[in-house]
């Protein structure tokens, strides 16, 4: 079993009004700052499973830019458009995610995980590739 780490994902000034995609342990994620904080869900629609990355962000959810399904935090489907009633079984996986040190960190699990360390070393190299991957890419 392997441990439970928070990881630095992306420098937090890089996540503004758009939802910005990032890889975390092999999977595509999508962050996105919702009314209480970051939000890490994976970057695929359950509809046709176009890149929610490539969406928008309105109130606090991400919307899906094919055909407007709007996801939370929790991954959670809370529109769909033209649909009336709530909204059932419709979720995406999610991860916990919180902004810290400059930086907006991801796990599994955030209760095993602990609290976000202070910076080290270690974290200083690992910032270095953020920043340079997140400056040279578009
Ligand atoms: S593919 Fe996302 S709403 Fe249809």
């Amino acid at each position: 079993m392997t441990e439970t780490h928070w990881h630095p994902v992306l420098r937090a000034s890089k996540l503004k009004k758009k939802p910005r995609a990032v890889t975390f342990e092999g999977e595509k994620l999508v962050l996105f700052r919702t009314l209480n904080g970051v939000s890490a869900i994976a970057d695929r629609c359950p509809h046709r499973s176009a890149s929610l990355s490539k969406g928008r962000v309105i109130d606090g959810t991400v919307e899906c830019p094919y055909h407007g399904w709007r996801f939370n935090g929790k991954g959670v489907c809370t529109h769909i458009p033209l649909a009336e009633g709530p909204v059932k079984n419709r979720l995406v996986r999610s991860w916990d995610a919180r902004e810290a040190h400059g930086l907006v960190f991801v796990t599994r699990d955030a209760k095993a995980a602990g609290e976000i360390p202070a910076p080290t070393w270690d974290h200083q190299a690992q910032v270095s590739r953020i920043w340079k991957a997140t400056h040279t890419r578009r």
